[in-house]
């Protein structure tokens, strides 16, 4: 085949009429089980103010200094959002959703930007399902937004999955975490990654996060945050591990797990699949309890996470897990003449209108090739018209899978189509 002129860009793919179904399968689930947990969708843009993302995410963070895609245009700085905890506490700002009164219980689904290296669950556009709970400092808070996560991928069939849990405390107690873990870099320093050196005055608790190999050894022996925890802290981290227990969802202590953006505080989480591979999380999230305040706002507290859709589908197929239906149409028209043909157009709006899905041949082919073609549409049932059926009003209903044909009129054959669907 000639190589096509247009690509899409690196990282950043088509998802096809075949792969959509298991897209709209995930989504009407989300939206389901959201329901049930009282959690309202929101939307907002795609672009975002880069000093939105700047500001929110923080500026020594990967994201920020490696992954954005921005640009300007007149004297506007625009980003394509990387993620949406930033952009929906922005909204949350902007449109005094606090006067809505409660807690916010937001969610959403959507694509997100980010220019990293493209490789297996990897892509430079993706997609998150999310939650982000804005307003109460409560570990029952931060545990419903675990379960929530749990419960979508248990729904799915996804369970062999590990939740990775961390608190990195309170300002207070980082404060003397850092200290202690700066002192504990420090006759390391020139050993360190150039990152990780910009890091260690500004930001040392991100040098955890590194992906640099040289890093790897110091990070190993670092001390623990959890042994830095202020008792407000440890107070929160015990409840929400009592809370969990309370529910039967297994956790993992991780003391050096702190997420890949600098507005966390308290409660961090990941849930790890061994079905990924390198890229390994499928969702991450925890509290980030000061960014409200940081974007503007009203100190309020707040907790959510975050799911990526590519890599949940990449663990459905290592399980073996096939989502949303195969394609297939109720009833395919088969016409034979103009006349036919002109009532097959004029039919197809009465079977959908009775809540049949309908379609015919669009191309004007003969009689064969179009049974060919009702086959190929995976069609339930093929109605086959020429001008007799059309002089007596009885039609050949043909029943595709069996090989069954019977003459009825359109009546019947609509009574008969509304029934057989609505058994499936
Ligand atoms: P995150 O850990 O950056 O968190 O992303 C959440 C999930 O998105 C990851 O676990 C992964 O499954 C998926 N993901 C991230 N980057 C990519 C990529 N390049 N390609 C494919 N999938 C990807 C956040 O985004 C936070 N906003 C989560 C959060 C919500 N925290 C509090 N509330």
């Amino acid at each position: 085949m000639a190589q096509p002129k247009f690509t899409t860009h690196h990282g950043m793919v088509d998802i096809l009429p075949d792969d959509v179904r298991k897209w709209q399968y995930l989504e009407k689930l989300i939206h389901e089980e959201a329901e049930k947990f009282n959690f309202e969708e929101i939307r907002t843009p795609i672009m975002e103010q880069t000093e939105l993302i700047v500001r929110g995410l923080g500026q020594l963070t990967d994201i920020v200094s490696k992954e954005i895609f921005s640009f300007s245009r007149g004297d506007d700085n625009y980003v394509l959002r990387p993620e949406l905890t930033a952009p929906v506490v922005r909204a949350y700002v902007e449109n005094h959703l606090d006067q809505r009164g409660g807690s916010q219980k937001l969610y959403y689904i959507g694509p997100m930007f980010r220019a990293e290296r493209p490789q297996k669950g990897r892509q430079r556009q993706f997609h998150q399902f999310g939650v982000e709970v804005i307003g109460s400092d409560d570990a029952v808070a931060d545990v419903e937004v675990i379960a929530f996560m749990i419960h979508i991928y248990n729904k799915i069939g996804i369970k062999n999955t590990t939740l990775k849990l961390n608190s990195i405390g309170d300002p207070d107690s980082r404060e003397k975490y850092k200290e202690a873990l700066k002192e504990y870099l420090k006759p390391n320093y020139e050993k360190l990654s150039d990152l990780s050196k910009k890091r260690f005055e500004k930001n040392p608790l991100r040098i955890l996060d590194s992906k640099e190999e040289e890093d790897q050894p110091f990070i190993e022996n670092a001390p623990v945050i959890t042994d830095y925890l202020n008792e407000d802290s440890l107070n929160h981290f015990k409840k929400v591990k009592e809370y969990l227990s309370d529910l039967g969802i297994d956790f993992e202590g991780d003391p050096y797990l702190v997420r890949g953006m600098d507005y966390y505080t308290q409660t961090a989480f990941e849930l790890i699949s061994p079905d990924l591979g390198a890229q390994d999380a499928l969702a991450g999230g925890g509290r980030y309890d000061l960014l409200v305040e940081e974007i503007g706002g009203q100190p309020t507290p707040a907790v959510g996470f975050a799911a990526g859709m590519e890599r949940l589908f990449i663990a459905c197929e290592e399980l073996g897990i096939k989502l949303g239906s195969e394609k297939k149409v109720d009833a395919y028209i088969v016409t034979l003449g103009d006349k036919a043909r002109k009532w097959g157009l004029q039919t197809l709006p009465k079977l959908r209108e009775a809540g049949i899905s309908a379609t015919m041949d669009y191309m004007g082919r003969s009689m064969k090739a179009q049974m060919k073609d009702a086959n190929r549409e995976n069609a339930q049932y093929a109605i086959i018209v020429g001008e007799n059926e059309l002089d007596e009003g009885k039609f050949t209903l043909r029943n595709m899978k069996e090989s069954e044909e019977e003459s009825l009129s359109f009546e019947k054959i609509v009574n008969k189509l509304t029934s057989q669907h609505l058994q499936q």
